[in-house]
């Protein structure tokens, strides 16, 4: 039954995903502009005309709000899916202190398999690791790793995470990405994705991960979802 939500998968990636999101993201930023911080507003609207974001304001908003909740506890900061620039840019604006590890190939999406339903092209979403650097340089302890996660992250020290975003859009990445955080959560810790209603592969990797796991899914009203680690 869960198969009819994905009507709007076919809306995957393109121009139209744009537009529309665009259009969703003005109306959104209407009603949150009626009670939430300006800042947080101003900061949503900045980035959205600088860098193609593809979250909606709200999602944006989620990531602002977990990140400055999340960057008062013990642990680092990660996110998988970078594309250019612009959840990782919100993160930065309410890091802190903290140390923020991105993680992408920097050469778009690699190869899709059976579970995503053939919604995206290898390579979409490319973009320079030169060109993210440059957006996100005024930011101390931001570490770029460029490679297909998790490959990318051998040779790392290990670390406990407080907080990781995962915008991979596909299965085997989203599953690499449950894979390798869920045992370097500090309790408490939240892994928060994007996609995880209108993506096949991504609500997937999640039911399959967690079926075995104490942590309960915690589906959010946008597209998003997220685990809190026990
Ligand atoms: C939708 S984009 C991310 C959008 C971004 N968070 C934003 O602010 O709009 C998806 C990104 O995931 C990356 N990606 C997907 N699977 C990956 C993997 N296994 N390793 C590294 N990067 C991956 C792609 O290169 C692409 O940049």
């Amino acid at each position: 039954m869960w198969m009819k939500n994905y009507r709007f998968q076919r809306l995957g990636g393109g121009r139209l995903e744009r537009i529309g999101i665009g259009f969703v993201s003005r109306v959104q930023m209407l009603e949150l502009g009626g009670h939430k911080d300006r800042d947080a507003m101003h900061l949503i609207r900045r980035v959205r005309k600088e860098r193609k974001s593809l979250l909606t304001a709200n999602e944006s908003f989620l990531v602002y709000s977990i990140t400055r909740a999340q960057a008062k506890q013990p642990g680092v900061l990660a996110e998988v899916g970078v594309f250019e620039g612009a959840s990782a840019r919100i993160i930065c604006e309410v890091k802190g202190d903290k140390e923020l590890h991105l993680f992408d190939t920097f050469e778009g999406l690699p190869k899709s398999v059976a579970q995503d339903r053939g919604v995206h092209r290898e390579n979409q979403y490319a973009c320079s690791l030169d060109s993210v650097q440059e957006y996100l340089k005024d930011y101390d302890d931001v570490f770029l790793h460029k490679g297909l996660f998790p490959n990318s992250t051998d040779g790392l020290k290990e670390m406990k995470y407080s907080f990781v975003h995962f915008d991979v859009d596909l299965y085997e990445s989203t599953l690499s990405c449950l894979e390798y955080f869920y045992p370097r959560m500090n309790c408490g810790g939240i892994m928060l994705s994007h996609d995880y209603s209108i993506l096949a592969g991504v609500k997937t990797a999640f039911i399959e991960f967690l079926a075995d796991k104490p942590e309960g899914l915690i589906e959010l009203p946008t597209t998003q979802c997220m685990a809190i680690k026990l």
